[in-house]
């Protein structure tokens, strides 16, 4: 038994909606009358975990052990641990028999965490991996701390049970938040501060309420007067309906910035991986995209040494990647999760295949960044100022393209400056004010 704790701390690990759920979590032990503190002081640790890729689970393991390790080094006693998150939901009550944590919950569960927290407290067992029909959302407190860019969760889960991938298995089914709730939320974020907000679902694109699609959404929201920008992540090429592509022609606050994952560019790796797409369809969907919104940015995710991935398969996914030109883009060895179709397929492919390939695909995204940075010089565009530089009076915001842009100025945080963008760095842009 511990006692109740007065003090808390929250780490996320992961994809973006992880970042918003560990936000709703720290918020809600704030409501509790919790404050704040370092992980190795708290009383209370929450991890909030990911288990996308590679050792997820024993990266939670051994943080646990070394949380342990540091407060007990620090303030002679080891923290309330609560795991969180994606490797709570696919290790449930494993956590608790290996790592004696007090607290396991869920990602769909964590509304429940106070109530959780008190049973640990009175020495109970308090595991929640329920995925509820009603959604956590109804039951998150009011939000305090608002960045001038904001995360706002509209969709949650998948059903398309790509070969490889653990998330329907974490997060469910798909299921959308209801409409007015999604409005009144973005209201109160750009009540407190918010400029920009990004929409966020694991297929953020499938968002819909029988009638609508996500484009209503975006348009409802642009109605916001105080609202700057609007960008959304993570989309499937399926659900990529006319249209939200004409949106990107319509709509001014919706930002000129597309992530597209297509995971290969060789039709027979995307079939194994069951992703329904083709690279035909894949590159069809990004010339409409471009015919309503030419200067759109455009970002991507993939996955090199899928089981079976042969030299040419690997060529297909770098020719695409030249067809394309990203101007940004994320990519991953290929690793196996348990209980994914793929992790037992035959023709697992060999790490240093995979470390080469990898090398070899960030070689082109690279340059293809760097030749985007470049093209984008001298170009005037708004900045939305979102945090301090490392120099004095030095401040760092995002072009309407997703770039980080320096700029030195004695405008605040939370302002949306026009800039020029003056000179390309390798992942960064430098502004001076314009006119
Ligand atoms: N729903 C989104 C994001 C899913 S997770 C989508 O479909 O695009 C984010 C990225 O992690 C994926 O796009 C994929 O590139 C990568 N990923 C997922 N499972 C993986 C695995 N088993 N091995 C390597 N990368 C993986
Ligand atoms: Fe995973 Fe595929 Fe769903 Fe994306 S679409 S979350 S990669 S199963
Ligand atoms: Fe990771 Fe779960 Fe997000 S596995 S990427 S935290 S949905």
């Amino acid at each position: 038994m511990k006692p109740a704790p007065k003090t808390y701390a929250v780490k996320s690990f992961g994809c973006q909606m992880n970042v918003y759920d560990g936000d709703r979590m720290a918020e809600l032990m704030a409501a509790q009358g919790l404050t704040q503190a370092d992980p190795t002081e708290a009383d209370l640790v929450v991890l909030n975990t990911c288990h996308i890729r590679e050792r997820a689970t024993e990266k939670v393991y051994s943080d646990i052990g070394r949380l342990r390790k540091e407060a007990l080094r620090d303030i002679g006693r080891a923290p309330m641990i609560a795991v969180a998150g994606c490797v709570a939901q696919a290790e449930g009550a494993e956590i608790v028999r290996r790592a004696k944590v007090d607290v396991v919950v869920g990602p769909q569960a964590y509304h429940n965490l106070p109530e959780l927290v008190a049973r640990a407290a009175r020495g109970e067992s308090a595991l929640d991996t329920d995925m509820p029909v009603d959604m956590k959302f109804g039951h998150l407190p009011a939000r305090r701390r608002v960045p001038p860019s904001a995360f706002l969760t509209v969709q949650e889960g998948c059903d398309k049970f790509c070969t490889y991938c653990v998330v329907p298995y974490t997060r469910g089914a798909e299921v959308s938040r209801g409409w007015d709730q999604i409005v009144d939320e973005a209201k109160a974020l750009v009540d407190a501060g918010a400029r920009e907000l990004t929409l966020l679902g694991q297929n953020v694109n499938a968002w819909s309420d029988d009638t609508r699609g996500l484009h209503d959404l975006i348009a409802a929201l642009a109605e916001i007067p105080a609202l700057a920008r609007i960008r959304y992540t993570t989309s499937h090429p399926n659900d990529m309906t006319q249209g939200l592509i004409d949106a990107h022609g319509d709509i001014e606050k919706l930002m000129p910035f597309l992530h597209l994952p297509v995971q290969s560019g060789s039709d027979r790796v995307l079939q194994a991986m069951n992703r329904s797409h083709s690279r035909d369809s894949y590159l069809r969907i990004l010339d409409r995209v471009r015919a309503r919104r030419p200067d759109i940015a455009l970002s991507g995710d993939f996955i090199v040494g899928f089981p079976g991935e042969t030299d040419a398969d690997f060529e297909e996914t770098l020719s695409l990647v030249d067809a394309v030109g990203y101007a940004q883009a994320y990519s991953f060895k290929y690793s196996p999760r348990p209980g994914t179709p793929a992790a037992t397929m035959a023709e697992q492919i060999p790490e240093a295949v995979m470390d080469e390939r990898l090398q070899r695909l960030q070689a082109a995204l690279n340059r293809d960044q760097a030749a985007f940075n470049a093209a984008t010089v001298g170009r005037t565009c708004q900045l939305l100022l979102e945090r301090p530089g490392k120099l004095p009076g030095q401040l760092i915001g995002k072009s309407p393209w997703l770039q980080s842009v320096h700029l030195v100025s004695d405008a605040a945080i939370g302002d949306l400056v026009e800039v020029t963008l003056a000179e390309a760095g390798a992942n960064s842009m430098l502004g001076t004010l314009a006119g």
